[in-house]
């Protein structure tokens, strides 16, 4: 006997309520709740059914001494892709439930696609988006594709997985969560009680089988990942991919991982044959020009724990209008006028007439507070007409008096301006303790003031 029920589910956090609400009491949010149908037919017996876990019988757990538990069983499948290797913390623990999130056209589907056809690995990859004849289009374009990738077009999680488990693949991706639907629920795919029904059943399926997921899940337009909250707390990780539609390169950065550090971050390319990773990040970002310009200073930022050297751009011109235009791409707005401030009256320049543009080149999103350095002498720059050197980099916090302040690995983000041919770096002054400028070839000239970056660079 089936019984309907009908219940109200916010779309951010997935909490439930009998009646609409207009404020969730769980995640604060207004006008999430929609209304939900669920079909309860005696659940748990037939939803067991569809692929109930035969190898691994449940017994009951036991208490372990921390100890005696043997270590080394979180074995890692290797893949073709050193950079999908490297968010992942080495690799894909088996049995792991691992989410990528991106916005539509990112590349998603490419660069899973394009895992499945070259790991030397038996893999199902699970489409709800795309027909056969569209998957093998694209694996053809992408490469050769081996011989052990099954492809299956189907949205029922119970099919999915009863298919799966006869298959025993090595690895499962699942092209996206928002297609599924399970036949024990009602309502449209997409929705909460879908999602959090379908991502429970591959968690499940993961560690019953020790069989590794991947779901690949759309974002909403304030870029969180679609649906509820709840899904990013069950998976094991969750990745990433972002990146600018007008560039081609993408950046696939770890949100949360449980085997591994979050501070890593792979870079990719997308050409007319699929994904390239690319190795060498600063020497994409910078531009090659021949002639030196104002307004122009290279910043040696940190994007998680890789140093990359990202040109920062400013145009100081005069004022049309009335109130003077602040633009920034790829820069936080309200940094860009604490910095022209701090130059005001520290330095005694004057932007008050002047529209001011600020440009990250490459489309890049820079959070690292050592670009500061860089944006304020590209500023200067543009301001006087007068070009820096291409030899020179910069790397430092700019302070509300005007200091410059010590910015985090310093020795990474030297290292790597040395290693890219640059002949000076400026940093901070407080960056100078410990560290063993001689080791380099490239100068390191310390700075404390923003009035001395003045004097060093244009006097
Ligand atoms: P896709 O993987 O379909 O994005 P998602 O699954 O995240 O929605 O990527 C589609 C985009 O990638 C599309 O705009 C075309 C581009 N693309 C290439 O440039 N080269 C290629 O080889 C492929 C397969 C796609
Ligand atoms: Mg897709």
């Amino acid at each position: 006997m089936s019984k309907v029920k009908k219940i109200f589910a916010c779309t951010n956090c997935g909490a439930t309520s009998p009646k609409w609400i207009g404020n969730c009491p769980s995640c604060n949010s207004w006008n999430t709740y929609q209304e939900e149908v669920i079909i309860k037919d005696t659940a748990q017996e037939t939803k067991k059914k569809a692929w109930s876990s035969s190898r691994t019988k449940q017994l009951d757990p036991q208490i372990i001494a921390l100890p005696e538990i043997k270590s080394g069983n979180t074995a890692r499948l290797v893949t073709s892709d050193n950079e999908l290797n490297r968010v992942l913390g080495g690799g894909i623990v088996s049995g792991s439930l691992v989410l990528i999130g991106g916005q539509p056209g990112i590349g998603k589907s490419t660069l899973l696609l394009q895992l499945a056809t070259q790991i030397k690995a038996k893999i199902l990859y699970v489409s709800g988006e795309e027909s056969e004849e569209q998957i093998k289009m694209r694996a053809d374009r992408v490469g050769k594709a081996q011989s052990e990738c099954y492809i299956l077009t189907e949205t029922n999680v119970a099919k999915i997985l009863s298919q799966a488990q006869s298959l025993e693949p090595d690895l499962v991706i699942i092209d996206s969560i928002q297609t599924l639907s399970s036949p024990h629920i009602d309502s449209t795919p997409g929705s909460v009680s879908q999602i959090r029904e379908c991502s429970g059943e591959l968690q499940r399926f993961a560690k019953e089988e020790n069989i590794p997921v991947f779901i690949i899940g759309h974002i909403t337009k304030d870029g969180s990942i679609a649906g509820p909250k709840l899904l990013e707390h069950i998976v094991d990780t969750v990745l990433q991919f972002e990146g600018d539609q007008n560039y081609t390169y993408r950046i696939l950065r770890t949100i949360k991982n449980r085997f591994g550090s979050t501070d890593e971050l792979g870079i990719y390319q997308m050409q007319a044959d699929g994904l390239r990773e690319v190795s060498n990040p600063s020497e994409l970002l910078l531009s090659q020009k021949d002639e030196e310009l104002s307004g122009s200073a290279v910043s040696a930022t940190l994007e998680g724990m890789r140093p990359m050297l990202i040109e920062t751009q400013a145009l100081v011109s005069t004022a049309v209008y009335g109130t003077p235009q602040r633009s920034a791409t790829g820069f936080d707005l309200r940094r860009l006028s604490m910095l022209l401030a701090v130059l005001e009256k520290r330095c005694g320049f004057m932007f008050g007439q002047n529209d001011v543009f600020l440009n990250i080149a490459g489309g890049l999103k820079v959070v690292d507070p050592a670009i500061d350095l860089s944006i304020i002498s590209a500023l200067i720059s543009s301001l006087e007409d007068v070009a820096i050197p291409s030899n020179i980099c910069f790397a430092g916090e700019v302070g509300l008096s005007g200091e410059i302040r010590a910015v985090n690995r310093i020795d990474q983000r030297i290292q790597e301006a040395n290693r890219l041919g640059f002949e000076q770096i400026f940093i901070s002054k407080y960056n100078t303790k410990g560290l063993d400028v001689s080791r380099y070839d490239i100068s390191v000239i310390p700075i404390a003031k923003v009035e001395e970056l003045y004097k060093e660079l244009f006097e």
